[in-house]
């Protein structure tokens, strides 16, 4: 088999094993471990509330991001789909998987062009791995991946646990911040730095920053864990994968440090289950939230029935939390106040951050000395 249909087959079966075996995280992403103070007088009516946002320079009508998954397959084309007439009926984002493939086997570019024919007007994210970045690519690649989806920005993935542990994977990772400062610079649109699931703390979100980068989807530890799934790849014998199945920060950790460290725009993803959390993840700094599991079954089964009403019920949720937290606007989310218990809290606390002021309303910010 040739390293093109060797890709092909992993990427199938990462989404197999995903809804065969349960691949997600022991341990929480944290969202139990915070709460809104519920206000009893709200003093703004449920129907005012907007749901509203403008990111990378498009408007979306919730918050959300369906998360990079897949492409590259017929199977995969079929999902993407799915997933962006999803995105552009509800008018949220949607990013697509690693574009890798189609770079490698230009005939495989419909897989993910077919994002830009049926999500027209909505937020798009264009999506490659780290490693490809150092290893060869070219600006003009780089431009191609943008526009073959017609993306707002490009998501460079971070994903070195996963690298680490599959067999095949691409462990070189020395240059990854200078080859980002280039790429930000020569691009015509922004770019951001995604976790696939062990998140982002706030000394490389820092380091991030000064290279250029706009985004960071802290990617958190929580939902879907690679070191379970690429247990399973091997047939659930996998010693490595196992070891590492909880490895990584919190989604709601890495959402508070990123927020408390930098200025850049902040997605978070992984571990996202409902519209409340979605409101929490904004309510600790992030600007939109993003899912991608919940969609994989829907997608795959090619129900769309059931696509909708994950989405429709998402979407509530997140407009009865803002409601019972006062805030008319999505923005309003981020003077709530919040209790942050358990083991989020003492984390936040042992790296400097007091988390008392979420409770009054207020957000820290985290100087970094080094
Ligand atoms: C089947 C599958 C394939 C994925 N492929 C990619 C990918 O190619 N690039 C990427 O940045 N993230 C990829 N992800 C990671 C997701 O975008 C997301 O960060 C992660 O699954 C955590 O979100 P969740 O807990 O809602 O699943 C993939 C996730 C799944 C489930």
């Amino acid at each position: 088999m040739d390293h093109i249909e060797k890709t092909k087959e992993r990427k199938m079966e990462h989404i197999e094993i995903c809804l065969r075996e349960n691949v997600q995280f022991s341990k929480s992403a944290g969202f139990d471990d915070v709460e809104f103070i519920h206000r009893a007088i709200p003093e703004i009516n449920l129907d005012d509330v907007k749901l509203e946002i403008s990111l990378f320079g498009k408007r979306l009508k919730a918050p959300i991001i369906i998360a990079a998954m897949t492409g590259g397959t017929r199977k995969g084309g079929e999902i993407n789909a799915f997933l962006a007439t999803l995105a552009e009926e509800f008018g949220v984002g949607i990013g697509v998987g690693s574009q890798r493939a189609a770079i490698e086997d230009a005939s495989l570019r419909d897989t993910f062009s077919v994002v830009r024919e049926k999500a027209p007007t909505t937020l798009k994210i264009a999506n490659i791995g780290a490693p490809q970045l150092v290893k060869s690519y070219t600006i003009k690649e780089l431009e191609t991946i943008v526009s073959m989806i017609d993306a707002d920005i490009l998501a460079v993935h971070l994903n070195p646990l996963q690298e680490a542990i599959q067999p095949e994977g691409e462990t070189s990772f020395h240059g990854v911040l200078e080859r980002l400062r280039q790429a930000t610079e020569m691009l015509d649109v922004p770019v951001m730095v995604k976790e696939t699931g062990c998140g982002v703390a706030a000394e490389e979100a820092i380091l991030l920053e000064k290279a250029g980068v706009k985004a960071i989807d802290v990617g958190g530890a929580g939902g879907t864990s690679w070191s379970a799934v690429e247990h399973f790849r091997r047939g659930g014998k996998d010693q490595l994968g196992k070891t590492f199945w909880d490895w990584g920060i919190p989604t709601t950790v890495a959402t508070v440090e990123v927020a408390a460290a930098t200025n850049l725009k902040i997605i978070a993803t992984g571990g996202v289950r409902s519209g409340v959390h979605v409101a929490k993840a904004i309510a600790l700094g992030a600007n939109a939230a993003g899912i991608a599991y919940p969609f994989l079954e829907h997608a795959y089964k090619g129900d769309y029935h059931k696509g909708r009403s994950l989405m429709g019920n998402l979407i509530k949720e997140l407009k009865v939390t803002m409601f019972l937290t006062g805030s008319k606007e999505v923005s309003d989310l981020k003077r709530t106040r919040l209790i942050i218990t358990g083991r989020t809290a003492e984390w936040l606390k042992l790296r400097g951050i007091d988390v008392t002021l979420f409770a009054r309303g207020e957000r820290p910010s985290l100087k970094i000395s080094r």
